[in-house]
């Protein structure tokens, strides 16, 4: 059983983007957690490289975590005309070129999820809905445990009923992608603990607690409140082992950063650092999910490399103010400490 693999309740929440190096995630791995990698946009050859090099790192468990992607019809040319005008009229210190859509508009899980199968770690991980039917029972039959992000109990329970192995809990105050099924459904907007309590009373699989945790002190009271495990992002954003970019880890450790949730990146609801880019694109139109990453892609490429923060998705948890600069494995072992001192204190 996957849990029982840890000797620390602490995994490293997957992070598409690049910030899962595989030296973070072996650091995480190494100290008793779970190292994990977002891979929603990555090529297959690319998570097959990663997960090759990281064995060489660790032998402890890894989490490979993908997107599950809707099925798309093209925009119409004239939301597509709205959309694009609105990033043309951005206020960038020199005009970006937005490019045209094509398809297609998502990758190939199938072909994505042929690495997994080669390298089997421990655990893999979906986000924004079920995963095919296929790919739980494909895992399970190589001994790979199967998680799926919750933010409601409805969701949670269509979770456990695919034949899932965990749930990860995702609190409003996490950082990145909200993984709520539909984009524009109602959001109950629920806090961490009052997630995982909710969850805890009706679910009989494992729930991991994500969203805003950046100290043992907090992962204390999520596994008080019924939870297994902790996933933490943007407290290991900061690291030196992680693939952040310096101009994220300024803006990240900025006193006055505050985070808000915006869809102008990629169309659906993310929480990042308040921004020019999300301030200007408030109430703009923006495309459906994944098409709209794709049209702001060549604008956040550009920004990256002219290190331009106000117009990167620079993503967040509401805990950014806890970030402690530092190693993973420094990191991890201050954690284990904090939860060692809440656990005795109770
Ligand atoms: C930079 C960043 C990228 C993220 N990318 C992903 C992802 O690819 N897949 C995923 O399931 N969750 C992703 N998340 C959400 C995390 O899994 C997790 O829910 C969140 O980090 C927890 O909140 P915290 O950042 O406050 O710890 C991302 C979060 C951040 C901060």
């Amino acid at each position: 059983m996957l849990f029982s693999k840890l000797t620390s309740p602490i995994a490293l929440a997957p992070m598409a983007g690049g910030f899962n190096t595989p030296q973070l995630a072996a650091a995480v791995a190494n100290a008793g957690g779970m190292g994990s990698f977002g891979f929603a946009y990555s090529t297959p050859d690319h998570i097959d490289r990663t997960l090759h090099q990281t064995a060489s790192l660790t032998d402890g468990p890894l989490n490979a975590n993908f997107f599950v992607f809707p099925e798309l019809e093209a925009p119409s040319t004239e939301l597509l005309a709205e959309a694009t005008q609105a990033l043309g009229e951005l206020p960038t210190p020199v005009p970006v070129e937005i490019p045209a859509l094509t398809e297609p508009y998502a990758p190939n899980l199938d072909a994505q999820l042929e690495a997994v199968w080669r390298h089997r770690p421990a655990a893999l991980t979906f986000h924004f809905g079920l995963p095919p039917e296929h790919a739980v029972e494909q895992a399970h039959r190589q001994n790979i445990a199967v998680g799926v992000t919750a933010t409601c109990l409805r969701e949670a329970k269509l979770i456990a009923a695919a034949g899932a192995d965990f749930v990860v809990a995702q609190g409003w105050e996490a950082g990145g992608h909200r993984g709520i099924f539909t984009a524009d459904a109602e959001d109950e907007a629920l806090p961490l603990l009052a997630l995982v309590r909710a969850l805890s009373k009706d679910l009989s699989i494992p729930i991991v607690a994500a969203g805003g945790l950046m100290n043992g002190g907090g992962i204390a009271k999520v596994i008080a409140a019924g939870a297994t495990a902790a996933q933490l992002g943007t407290a290991f954003l900061c690291c030196d082992e992680a693939g952040t970019p310096a101009t994220h880890r300024e803006v990240l450790t900025a006193a006055a950063a505050e985070t808000v949730f915006t869809l102008a990146f990629s169309g659906r609801p993310a929480r990042g650092v308040r921004n020019t880019f999300i301030e200007a694109m408030a109430g703009k139109p923006v495309l459906p999910f994944p098409q709209q990453n794709t049209l702001t892609g060549s604008l956040r490429q550009w920004a990256a490399s002219a290190e331009q923060p106000g117009f990167q998705s620079v993503w967040s948890g509401s805990g950014l103010g806890g970030i402690r600069p530092m190693s993973a494995a420094q990191l991890m072992a201050t954690l284990k400490h904090e939860l060692a001192r809440a656990a005795i204190r109770s």
